[in-house]
């Protein structure tokens, strides 16, 4: 394995060197947040926004940041480096720290750090990204916070496994027929050249990749809507895709699970994957290697 440093706390570490204590509430409850961040040409793609995001979801949980801002940044890109990751992701997570095991936290425990990398092929993306994904419609059964980036991620991979069961690469959810999010990913549907994605309330992950094609969106000035949208809208929409920091944006070409329905990839679709694409080129040469 090529991956073979992780970091703990603040040191990069090997990989067979770190040892999770099992009163760790990561390990207990799920009690932590954690950010993925795409790395291409070996720099990290939006790593201020994601550890925004990261320190938004720690001060909804009442998570103790053992660092600032730069300090994550800077632990990141060294992972990055001595792993010497060219393309792939880099995964961080913060759970609450150890306790003998009791569903009431103190809010002075030291949390635990931890991350990896794993380096992927970026053809193995840009098939998916070419050829579109088939989608499963299923109910979804998560909490009410899924704004935060926590660990608890049951309802998601209940729905990821469903999905598979299916032959499909992602769930599409809803809640009493409002479509929310995939199980990993925004989704956003386009009809009569209109835009449309779940707004960025307690129901949905406000994904950065949602962000920047939105940010896209506007700067080509097609128009959007930041509005839920029902089962049936996703189902007569002209294009639909879906969104992440390991897929971008992937065109969906089938949903299954209520009355199966077929997409085109459409042209907004590849326009806003164009422009995407040269956005990852613009950052990661503006950053110094
Ligand atoms: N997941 N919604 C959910 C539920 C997600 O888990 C993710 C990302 C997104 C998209 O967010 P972003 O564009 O910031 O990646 C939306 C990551 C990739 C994961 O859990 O592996």
């Amino acid at each position: 394995m090529g991956d073979s440093y992780v970091l703990y706390h603040d040191q990069i570490i090997k990989n067979g060197a770190l040892s999770v204590d099992f009163e760790d509430r990561g390990y207990l409850f799920g009690d932590g947040i954690y950010e993925v961040v795409f790395v291409y040409d070996q720099k990290p793609f939006a790593l201020n926004e994601h550890f925004e995001r990261f320190i938004q979801s720690a001060a909804k949980l009442e998570l103790v940041l053992p660092y600032d801002l730069q300090t994550f940044k800077e632990l990141t890109q060294q992972l990055i480096s001595k792993n010497k990751v060219h393309d792939g992701m880099v995964y961080i997570q913060m759970t609450r720290g150890v306790a003998p095991r009791n569903h009431l936290y103190e809010r002075d425990m030291q949390s635990v750090v931890t991350g990896f990398t794993k380096s992927v092929s970026l053809n193995t993306i840009a098939e998916s990204q070419s050829n579109g994904v088939q989608t499963y419609l299923t109910e979804d059964i998560r909490w009410l916070r899924c704004d935060i980036k926590s660990l608890n991620l049951l309802g998601n991979v209940m729905a990821k496994r469903k999905a598979a069961d299916f032959d499909c690469q992602e769930a599409i959810q809803h809640r009493d027929g409002t479509v929310t999010e995939g199980s990993s990913s925004n989704v956003f549907i386009v009809k009569n050249g209109v835009l449309q994605t779940h707004p960025a309330n307690n129901l949905i992950l406000n994904g950065i990749t949602r962000q920047i094609v939105l940010k896209i969106a506007d700067k080509l000035q097609i128009p959007v809507l930041e509005e839920s949208f029902s089962v049936d809208d996703l189902l007569r929409a002209d294009e639909v895709f879906i969104t992440s920091t390991t897929m971008e944006i992937t065109p969906v070409i089938k949903l299954k699970g209520a009355s199966d329905q077929t997409y085109k990839i459409g042209s907004l679709t590849k326009q806003l994957q164009k422009q995407f694409k040269e956005q990852i080129v613009t950052s990661t040469s503006a950053m110094k290697s």
